[in-house]
Protein backbone atom coordinates (compact mmCIF):
# COMPACT_ATOMS: atom_id res chain seq x y z
CA UNK A 1 0.00 0.00 0.00
CA UNK A 2 1.61 3.36 -1.30
CA UNK A 3 1.39 5.97 1.51
CA UNK A 4 0.48 8.81 -0.94
CA UNK A 5 -2.45 10.10 0.04
CA UNK A 6 -2.87 13.56 -1.23
CA UNK A 7 -1.44 15.01 -5.05
CA UNK A 8 -0.60 18.38 -6.80
CA UNK A 9 -0.77 18.31 -10.07
CA UNK A 10 0.74 21.97 -11.97
CA UNK A 11 1.43 22.63 -15.83
CA UNK A 12 4.45 24.67 -16.32
CA UNK A 13 6.77 26.09 -19.53
CA UNK A 14 5.03 26.92 -22.80
CA UNK A 15 1.46 25.42 -22.89
CA UNK A 16 0.41 22.68 -25.30
CA UNK A 17 -2.90 21.41 -26.34
CA UNK A 18 -3.73 18.52 -24.56
CA UNK A 19 -2.73 19.88 -21.49
CA UNK A 20 -6.18 19.65 -19.95
CA UNK A 21 -6.81 16.27 -21.02
CA UNK A 22 -3.78 15.62 -18.82
CA UNK A 23 -5.05 17.14 -16.02
CA UNK A 24 -7.98 15.35 -16.00
CA UNK A 25 -6.65 12.41 -16.30
CA UNK A 26 -4.48 12.70 -13.62
CA UNK A 27 -7.55 14.16 -10.90
CA UNK A 28 -9.68 11.54 -12.39
CA UNK A 29 -7.36 8.31 -11.84
CA UNK A 30 -6.50 9.68 -8.29
CA UNK A 31 -9.76 10.15 -7.40
CA UNK A 32 -10.50 6.22 -8.70
CA UNK A 33 -7.84 5.21 -6.09
CA UNK A 34 -9.08 7.16 -3.44
CA UNK A 35 -6.57 10.03 -3.10
CA UNK A 36 -7.18 13.90 -3.10
CA UNK A 37 -6.10 16.00 -5.59
CA UNK A 38 -5.04 20.06 -5.10
CA UNK A 39 -4.08 21.68 -8.61
CA UNK A 40 -1.15 24.03 -8.28
CA UNK A 41 -1.73 26.91 -10.31
CA UNK A 42 0.69 28.89 -12.55
CA UNK A 43 3.52 26.05 -12.37
CA UNK A 44 6.31 26.19 -9.80
CA UNK A 45 5.27 29.71 -8.99
CA UNK A 46 2.43 28.41 -7.39
CA UNK A 47 4.36 25.77 -5.66
CA UNK A 48 6.14 28.21 -4.19
CA UNK A 49 3.42 31.15 -3.27
CA UNK A 50 0.78 27.98 -2.28
CA UNK A 51 -1.33 28.91 -4.87
CA UNK A 52 -3.36 25.18 -4.26
CA UNK A 53 -7.06 24.27 -5.11
CA UNK A 54 -8.88 21.00 -4.14
CA UNK A 55 -9.48 19.21 -7.50
CA UNK A 56 -13.26 17.04 -7.24
CA UNK A 57 -13.88 14.82 -10.47
CA UNK A 58 -16.13 17.57 -11.75
CA UNK A 59 -13.42 20.46 -11.97
CA UNK A 60 -12.08 18.69 -14.84
CA UNK A 61 -15.38 17.69 -16.77
CA UNK A 62 -16.27 19.39 -20.04
CA UNK A 63 -12.12 20.02 -20.28
CA UNK A 64 -10.85 17.63 -22.69
CA UNK A 65 -11.55 19.22 -25.94
CA UNK A 66 -9.83 22.68 -24.80
CA UNK A 67 -6.47 23.79 -25.59
CA UNK A 68 -4.54 26.09 -22.95
CA UNK A 69 -4.67 24.68 -19.31
CA UNK A 70 -6.88 25.22 -16.59
CA UNK A 71 -3.87 25.74 -14.32
CA UNK A 72 -2.40 28.20 -16.07
CA UNK A 73 1.67 28.03 -16.70
CA UNK A 74 4.69 30.25 -15.83
CA UNK A 75 8.70 29.86 -16.01
CA UNK A 76 9.72 30.69 -12.64
CA UNK A 77 13.04 31.75 -11.92
CA UNK A 78 12.67 31.49 -8.35
CA UNK A 79 11.86 28.17 -8.20
CA UNK A 80 15.63 27.73 -9.88
CA UNK A 81 17.12 28.74 -6.68
CA UNK A 82 17.72 26.70 -3.10
CA UNK A 83 15.24 29.39 -1.69
CA UNK A 84 12.63 29.23 -3.93
CA UNK A 85 12.62 25.28 -4.15
CA UNK A 86 12.63 25.25 0.22
CA UNK A 87 9.82 27.34 0.09
CA UNK A 88 7.78 24.99 -2.27
CA UNK A 89 8.84 22.36 -0.42
CA UNK A 90 7.23 23.94 3.02
CA UNK A 91 4.08 24.82 0.97
CA UNK A 92 3.43 21.44 -0.33
CA UNK A 93 4.62 20.23 3.47
CA UNK A 94 2.27 22.60 5.03
CA UNK A 95 -0.94 21.96 2.95
CA UNK A 96 -0.06 17.68 3.40
CA UNK A 97 0.58 17.44 -0.34
CA UNK A 98 2.84 14.56 -0.60
CA UNK A 99 3.78 13.88 -4.15
CA UNK A 100 3.42 16.51 -7.30
CA UNK A 101 2.70 15.35 -11.20
CA UNK A 102 4.00 17.79 -13.22
CA UNK A 103 3.65 18.36 -17.25
CA UNK A 104 5.78 19.70 -19.45
CA UNK A 105 8.88 20.07 -21.06
CA UNK A 106 12.29 19.91 -20.69
CA UNK A 107 12.47 22.85 -18.70
CA UNK A 108 9.71 21.10 -15.98
CA UNK A 109 12.04 18.14 -15.55
CA UNK A 110 15.00 20.11 -14.86
CA UNK A 111 13.48 21.67 -12.18
CA UNK A 112 11.95 18.57 -11.19
CA UNK A 113 15.42 16.79 -11.34
CA UNK A 114 16.30 19.47 -8.87
CA UNK A 115 13.64 19.50 -6.50
CA UNK A 116 13.57 15.94 -6.36
CA UNK A 117 17.48 15.55 -5.54
CA UNK A 118 17.43 18.36 -2.81
CA UNK A 119 13.95 17.54 -1.48
CA UNK A 120 12.32 13.94 -0.37
CA UNK A 121 9.47 14.24 -1.79
CA UNK A 122 7.63 11.70 -4.81
CA UNK A 123 7.55 13.96 -8.26
CA UNK A 124 7.00 12.24 -12.01
CA UNK A 125 6.55 13.94 -14.82
CA UNK A 126 4.54 14.01 -17.57
CA UNK A 127 5.65 14.92 -21.24
CA UNK A 128 3.69 18.27 -22.41
CA UNK A 129 5.53 20.10 -25.07
CA UNK A 130 4.37 21.16 -28.72
CA UNK A 131 8.35 20.67 -29.82
CA UNK A 132 8.19 17.06 -29.23
CA UNK A 133 12.03 17.37 -27.75
CA UNK A 134 12.34 14.95 -25.42
CA UNK A 135 14.19 11.84 -24.91
CA UNK A 136 12.08 9.15 -23.31
CA UNK A 137 8.76 9.29 -25.79
CA UNK A 138 7.82 9.24 -28.88
CA UNK A 139 5.85 11.71 -28.58
CA UNK A 140 4.91 14.99 -26.40
CA UNK A 141 1.55 15.88 -25.61
CA UNK A 142 1.02 19.03 -28.04
CA UNK A 143 2.38 17.92 -31.00
CA UNK A 144 0.31 16.11 -32.97
CA UNK A 145 -2.09 19.36 -32.49
CA UNK A 146 0.41 21.89 -33.42
CA UNK A 147 1.80 20.15 -36.89
CA UNK A 148 -2.37 19.83 -38.03
CA UNK A 149 -2.33 23.98 -37.57
CA UNK A 150 0.99 23.68 -39.28
CA UNK A 151 -0.21 21.70 -42.18
CA UNK A 152 -4.04 23.68 -41.95
CA UNK A 153 -2.12 27.20 -42.43
CA UNK A 154 0.45 26.16 -44.85
CA UNK A 155 -2.22 24.47 -47.18
CA UNK A 156 -3.86 28.07 -47.73
CA UNK A 157 -0.67 29.38 -47.99
CA UNK A 158 0.20 27.01 -51.19
CA UNK A 159 -3.28 28.16 -52.78
CA UNK A 160 -2.10 31.90 -52.85
CA UNK A 161 1.66 31.15 -53.69
CA UNK A 162 0.66 29.19 -56.61
CA UNK A 163 -1.73 31.69 -58.04
CA UNK A 164 1.11 34.11 -58.29
CA UNK A 165 3.70 31.77 -58.22
CA UNK A 166 5.53 32.89 -55.27
CA UNK A 167 8.09 31.87 -52.94
CA UNK A 168 7.46 31.50 -49.52
CA UNK A 169 8.87 31.35 -46.32
CA UNK A 170 6.89 29.98 -43.42
CA UNK A 171 8.41 29.83 -39.99
CA UNK A 172 7.36 27.49 -37.49
CA UNK A 173 7.98 27.18 -33.53
CA UNK A 174 10.86 25.43 -32.42
CA UNK A 175 13.74 27.33 -30.50
CA UNK A 176 16.02 24.18 -30.54
CA UNK A 177 14.55 21.81 -32.17
CA UNK A 178 13.23 20.93 -35.84
CA UNK A 179 10.59 18.21 -35.32
CA UNK A 180 7.54 20.69 -36.03
CA UNK A 181 9.23 21.72 -38.92
CA UNK A 182 10.37 18.24 -40.08
CA UNK A 183 6.97 16.08 -39.62
CA UNK A 184 5.16 19.42 -40.92
CA UNK A 185 7.41 20.11 -43.36
CA UNK A 186 6.46 16.32 -45.50
CA UNK A 187 3.16 16.53 -44.47
CA UNK A 188 2.97 19.85 -46.68
CA UNK A 189 5.47 18.86 -49.57
CA UNK A 190 7.64 21.94 -48.75
CA UNK A 191 10.50 22.16 -51.51
CA UNK A 192 13.10 22.29 -48.41
CA UNK A 193 13.15 22.20 -44.65
CA UNK A 194 15.35 23.81 -42.65
CA UNK A 195 15.99 23.17 -39.02
CA UNK A 196 18.13 23.59 -35.95
CA UNK A 197 19.74 20.29 -36.14
CA UNK A 198 21.38 20.60 -39.27
CA UNK A 199 23.72 23.31 -41.10
CA UNK A 200 21.59 25.40 -43.47
CA UNK A 201 23.77 26.09 -46.18
CA UNK A 202 21.65 29.18 -48.25
CA UNK A 203 23.84 28.26 -51.47
CA UNK A 204 22.31 24.61 -51.88
CA UNK A 205 18.99 26.26 -50.92
CA UNK A 206 19.56 28.52 -53.64
CA UNK A 207 20.49 25.23 -55.86
CA UNK A 208 16.67 24.04 -55.01
CA UNK A 209 15.12 26.49 -56.07
CA UNK A 210 17.40 26.73 -59.64
CA UNK A 211 15.64 23.22 -59.84
CA UNK A 212 12.26 24.06 -59.43
CA UNK A 213 12.48 26.99 -61.65
CA UNK A 214 13.58 24.40 -64.51
CA UNK A 215 11.14 22.09 -63.56
CA UNK A 216 8.50 25.25 -63.69
CA UNK A 217 7.11 24.51 -59.99
CA UNK A 218 4.46 26.80 -59.56
CA UNK A 219 4.82 27.62 -56.04
CA UNK A 220 7.70 27.02 -53.07
CA UNK A 221 7.16 26.74 -49.93
CA UNK A 222 10.64 26.55 -47.67
CA UNK A 223 9.62 25.62 -43.56
CA UNK A 224 12.17 27.07 -41.67
CA UNK A 225 12.37 26.29 -37.49
CA UNK A 226 12.63 29.14 -35.61
CA UNK A 227 16.06 27.94 -34.13
CA UNK A 228 17.38 27.66 -37.52
CA UNK A 229 21.42 28.16 -37.63
CA UNK A 230 21.48 30.74 -41.09
CA UNK A 231 18.58 32.78 -38.86
CA UNK A 232 14.05 33.19 -38.82
CA UNK A 233 12.34 32.94 -41.81
CA UNK A 234 12.95 36.56 -42.64
CA UNK A 235 16.97 36.99 -42.79
CA UNK A 236 16.74 33.44 -44.79
CA UNK A 237 14.41 34.85 -47.48
CA UNK A 238 16.49 38.31 -47.35
CA UNK A 239 19.79 36.00 -48.04
CA UNK A 240 17.92 34.07 -51.13
CA UNK A 241 16.38 37.48 -52.27
CA UNK A 242 19.86 39.38 -53.09
CA UNK A 243 20.42 36.64 -55.55
CA UNK A 244 16.79 35.95 -56.77
CA UNK A 245 15.50 38.82 -57.77
CA UNK A 246 13.09 37.47 -59.95
CA UNK A 247 11.58 35.63 -57.22
CA UNK A 248 8.38 37.06 -55.90
CA UNK A 249 9.02 36.15 -52.07
CA UNK A 250 7.07 36.29 -49.37
CA UNK A 251 7.10 35.02 -45.32
CA UNK A 252 4.77 34.06 -42.99
CA UNK A 253 5.51 33.51 -39.33
CA UNK A 254 2.97 31.28 -37.78
CA UNK A 255 3.95 31.86 -34.20
CA UNK A 256 1.86 30.91 -31.12
CA UNK A 257 -1.28 29.89 -33.37
CA UNK A 258 0.97 26.68 -33.02
CA UNK A 259 0.21 26.73 -29.25
CA UNK A 260 -3.28 26.90 -28.71
CA UNK A 261 -6.66 25.05 -30.28
CA UNK A 262 -8.53 21.93 -29.49
CA UNK A 263 -6.34 18.95 -29.10
CA UNK A 264 -6.36 16.43 -32.30
CA UNK A 265 -7.93 13.04 -30.98
CA UNK A 266 -4.27 11.57 -30.72
CA UNK A 267 -3.45 14.05 -27.88
CA UNK A 268 -6.04 13.97 -25.79
CA UNK A 269 -5.52 10.01 -26.25
CA UNK A 270 -2.42 10.60 -25.64
CA UNK A 271 -2.69 12.70 -22.36
CA UNK A 272 -5.31 10.27 -21.20
CA UNK A 273 -3.07 7.45 -21.27
CA UNK A 274 0.00 9.60 -19.48
CA UNK A 275 -2.03 11.24 -17.01
CA UNK A 276 -3.50 8.17 -15.96
CA UNK A 277 0.19 6.11 -15.74
CA UNK A 278 2.09 9.03 -14.21
CA UNK A 279 -0.87 8.63 -11.01
CA UNK A 280 -0.38 4.91 -11.22
CA UNK A 281 3.36 4.98 -11.07
CA UNK A 282 3.45 7.22 -7.86
CA UNK A 283 1.21 4.39 -6.26
CA UNK A 284 3.91 2.32 -7.38
CA UNK A 285 6.43 4.38 -5.28
CA UNK A 286 8.17 5.18 -8.52
CA UNK A 287 9.71 8.80 -8.35
CA UNK A 288 11.80 11.35 -10.35
CA UNK A 289 10.89 9.50 -13.56
CA UNK A 290 8.80 10.74 -16.39
CA UNK A 291 6.02 8.84 -18.20
CA UNK A 292 6.52 8.32 -22.00
CA UNK A 293 4.86 6.65 -24.66
CA UNK A 294 6.69 4.55 -26.94
CA UNK A 295 5.79 2.26 -29.15
CA UNK A 296 2.64 2.59 -28.08
CA UNK A 297 3.85 1.02 -24.57
CA UNK A 298 3.90 3.20 -21.39
CA UNK A 299 7.60 3.82 -20.07
CA UNK A 300 9.54 5.28 -17.55
CA UNK A 301 12.78 7.40 -17.91
CA UNK A 302 14.47 9.04 -15.17
CA UNK A 303 14.79 13.01 -15.43
CA UNK A 304 17.92 12.81 -15.07
CA UNK A 305 18.29 10.95 -18.35
CA UNK A 306 15.62 13.16 -19.93
CA UNK A 307 17.30 16.15 -19.25
CA UNK A 308 20.54 14.41 -20.25
CA UNK A 309 19.97 12.97 -23.38
CA UNK A 310 19.10 15.28 -26.46
CA UNK A 311 16.14 13.75 -28.63
CA UNK A 312 17.62 13.05 -32.10
CA UNK A 313 16.38 13.81 -35.57
CA UNK A 314 15.19 10.98 -37.63
CA UNK A 315 18.01 12.31 -40.91
CA UNK A 316 15.95 9.42 -42.84
CA UNK A 317 12.84 11.93 -42.97
CA UNK A 318 14.66 14.73 -43.99
CA UNK A 319 16.53 12.66 -46.90
CA UNK A 320 12.35 11.47 -47.54
CA UNK A 321 11.63 15.28 -47.63
CA UNK A 322 14.09 15.67 -50.26
CA UNK A 323 13.14 12.96 -52.19
CA UNK A 324 9.70 13.58 -52.43
CA UNK A 325 10.64 17.42 -53.76
CA UNK A 326 11.88 16.76 -57.07
O1 LIG B 1 6.39 25.56 -26.35
C1 LIG B 1 7.68 25.49 -26.87
C2 LIG B 1 7.94 26.71 -27.66
O2 LIG B 1 6.86 26.76 -28.49
C3 LIG B 1 9.19 26.87 -28.49
O3 LIG B 1 9.22 26.19 -29.70
C4 LIG B 1 9.23 28.36 -28.65
O4 LIG B 1 10.47 28.83 -28.97
C5 LIG B 1 8.81 28.82 -27.31
O5 LIG B 1 7.94 27.84 -26.82
C6 LIG B 1 8.23 30.17 -27.24
O6 LIG B 1 7.57 30.32 -26.04
P1 LIG B 1 7.22 31.66 -25.31
O7 LIG B 1 6.68 32.59 -26.30
O8 LIG B 1 6.23 31.24 -24.28
O9 LIG B 1 8.50 32.14 -24.71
Amino acid sequence: MSKIKRIGVLTSGGDAPGMNAAIRAVTRTAIYNDLEVFGIRHGYEGMINGWFKPLKSYHVSNIIQHGGTILKTARSEEFMTKEGMQKAYDKLKDNYIDAVVVIGGDGTFRGAREFTSEFKIPVVGVPGTIDNDLYGTDFTIGFDTAINTVVQAVDKIRDTASSHSRLFFIEVMGRDAGFIALRSGIAVGAEAILIPEVETNVATLKDYLEKGKKRKKSSNIIIVAEGDDAGGAYDIAEKVKEDFKDYDVRVTCLGHIQRGGSPSAFDRFLASRLGAAAVEALLDDQQSIMVGYINQEIVHTTFNKTVKHNRTINMNLLELADMLTF
